[in-house]
């Protein structure tokens, strides 16, 4: 199989799969206080250390969750009610209109039961947030911005330092979900300013199910879980030892190998770009052109008339795994709001294929997927009636 789907998910590593299994074959809840219990916990803050270790953060500042979409949920959810909770007046909570759905859904949602005024801002046809009206959108009655680090769908890396220069002006706080930008690019939650920050294990080949929120002592952040009262009480429920400790041996490596691996994926994109263009020249390759400002190892395009469920059927049926790097309802591609927030009309917003790299990609997948490509389109638009 040719798999270019990594940013979905990334082949779970050898190191990461041990640390799993040693750890799962103790005994013994990391909140008990005999000895079984207290080595389960030896193996979770050991976890924690290296995961704040990596991540350019304190240990006490890394909060466990069962994944990304979780951590976003508490970042969002938690800061704006705990922000609220302090000031009734701060109900304006500011995200880009390009975030993952666990952030835009989660702040929708706050906002459709009338907790909170949101603002959705703007970005331009390369994905770039808008900081003029991010700059208007914040003052003392701000609770919170979320802006992603890199864009999961199209690759765009957002300028976070000017975020968070502008909201530091007004005291707001800034959650950046750095899923997508762990991976490939220098991820310091220290340097970077930020209030808080999500992780997930499974797109640096740890397990899927595990992540993490790191959020700054002392913010205001209200439970979404309530139980136990582990994890400062912010999250309850039994920690995953084997979680944590695979989470922690993946993120060593994914680390170790990342500016490697951005280079040598960089060169890949190059080839995988200039070939689409070649076989597929009514498709629009979008995002920044700066390899500065975009993540390495996705190719997002448009292709307008091949709507994005056949593409990748047909391209399925030809060994590859591809996606369109938006939702899909019941076997049909939904528009991505990313693609319509960055200028694409609905119907093309549902024509989008994304081919994600990652560390197992070699040229060879690049030749298999510009060898079935042209047919796949070709079939695609000529069954939506395009020519
Ligand atoms: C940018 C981004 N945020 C959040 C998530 C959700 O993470 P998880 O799959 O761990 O829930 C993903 C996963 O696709 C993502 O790409």
């Amino acid at each position: 199989m040719t798999y270019l789907d990594h940013a979905a998910t990334t082949p779970l590593r050898a190191s990461a799969r041990e640390a799993w299994l040693a750890a799962a074959a103790e005994l013994g809840n990391p909140s008990s206080l005999h000895a079984a219990g207290r080595r389960a916990r030896a193996i979770v803050e050991d976890a924690r250390e290296r995961i704040a270790a990596a991540l350019g953060a304190d240990a006490p500042e890394v909060i466990l969750t069962s994944g990304g979409t979780e951590a976003d949920n508490l970042a969002v959810k938690g800061l704006h009610w705990g922000r609220c909770a302090e000031d009734p007046a701060r109900r304006r909570l500011v995200v880009s209109a390009v975030e993952h759905h666990a952030v835009i859904d989660a702040a929708r949602w706050l906002h459709a039961r009338g907790d909170a005024d949101l603002v959705e801002i703007a970005v331009d046809a390369a994905g770039v947030i808008d900081l003029d009206a991010l700059d208007t959108a914040l003052d003392h009655e701000t609770s919170l911005v979320s802006v992603m680090w890199a864009n999961n769908e199209v690759g765009t890396v957002q300028p976070l330092t000017d975020v968070v220069a502008l909201a530091d002006a007004h005291g707001v706080p800034v959650h950046a979900d750095a899923v997508q930008a762990v991976p490939y690019l220098e991820v310091s939650f220290r340097r970077a300013g930020l209030s808080a920050m999500t992780v997930s294990a499974h797109k640096v080949g740890g397990p899927v199910g595990v992540g993490a929120l790191v959020a700054r002592r002392g913010l205001p952040l209200e439970s979404l879980a309530h139980g136990g009262g582990q994890q400062r009480s912010v999250r309850s429920g039994t920690l995953d030892a084997p979680g944590a400790a695979a989470f922690a041996a993946a993120l060593d490596a994914a680390v170790a190998e990342r500016s490697a691996e951005r280079a040598r994926l960089e060169a890949l994109r190059s080839r995988l770009v200039a070939g689409i263009r070649t076989a597929v020249p009514e498709a629009t390759v979008t995002g920044p052109r700066d390899p500065a400002l975009r993540l390495p190892g996705i190719v997002h395009c448009v292709i307008p008339g091949a709507r994005a469920e056949s593409v990748l059927f047909l391209l399925d049926a030809a060994g590859i795994a591809a996606s369109s790097g938006s939702a899909c309802t019941a076997g049909v591609v939904q528009s991505s709001h990313v693609a319509m927030a960055m200028g694409w009309s609905a119907e093309d917003a549902a024509c989008t294929l994304r081919l994600s790299m990652g560390r197992t990609t070699a040229e060879a997948d690049l030749d298999a997927v510009l060898a079935a490509l042209p047919d796949a389109v070709a079939r695609a638009r000529a069954a939506s009636g395009a020519r």
